[in-house]
């Protein structure tokens, strides 16, 4: 007997996807059978437009939320500073309260720039953050305001991005 088993497949939405990082998953994306990757980049979803995010999350009940979007022009910051935390810190309010109340889960990008001084490694989670500069400052803002969302979150405090796209430590290691 033919026995037909079908899978549902996990939704992922990807936000911020023409970034280093997004365009990373774009990459990757094809590997993943059983896994329905959107790809948002900024003119198709700006995140910092409530409305349309909360509408558009409400109509495709992802599984999860990858948030690669980000401000991370660390030193122009300090001149553009409400643009940087509109992104860093208020879009990120935006994105828990248009998943408040649902089954999706988020998967946010933070900084090491968050600690500014390591007293030792490894470095913890529970270790005291100092956010020097206005970028750090607003990438510590936007974990507080997840966190306090209690919305389901993983937030990851990298220290760099490798990727083959854009300009980063892969590129100035292999040229
Ligand atoms: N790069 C690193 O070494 C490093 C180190 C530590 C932490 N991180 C963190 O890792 C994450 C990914 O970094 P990355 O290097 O991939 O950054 P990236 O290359 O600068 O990409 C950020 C992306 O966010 C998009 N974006 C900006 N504002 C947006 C908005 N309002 N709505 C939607 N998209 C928006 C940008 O769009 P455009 O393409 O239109 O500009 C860009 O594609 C960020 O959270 C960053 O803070 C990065």
């Amino acid at each position: 007997m033919n026995q037909t088993t079908t899978f549902k497949k996990l939704k992922i939405a990807i936000l911020g996807s023409n970034g280093q990082l997004g365009q990373e998953f774009r990459f990757i994306s094809a590997s993943y059978e059983f896994v329905h990757f959107d790809f948002y980049s900024r003119q198709v979803l700006d995140i910092a437009d409530a409305d349309r995010l909360k509408n558009l999350l409400a109509e495709h009940h992802y599984d999860y939320i990858i948030n690669c979007a980000a401000y991370t022009a660390v030193d122009k910051a300090e001149s553009e500073a409400e643009a940087c935390y509109a992104i860093n810190a208020e879009a990120c309010r935006n994105i828990t309260n248009a998943i408040q109340d649902t089954e999706t889960r988020l998967v946010h990008f933070s900084s090491d720039y968050v600690y500014h001084t390591y007293t030792g490694f490894p470095i913890r989670e529970e270790d005291t953050t100092d956010p020097q500069g206005v970028y750090a400052q607003s990438k510590l803002e936007g974990e507080q305001i997840i966190r306090a969302s209690g919305v389901p979150a993983l937030i990851i405090r990298t220290s760099w991005v490798i990727s083959s796209f854009g300009h980063n430590l892969s590129r100035q290691c292999l040229g």
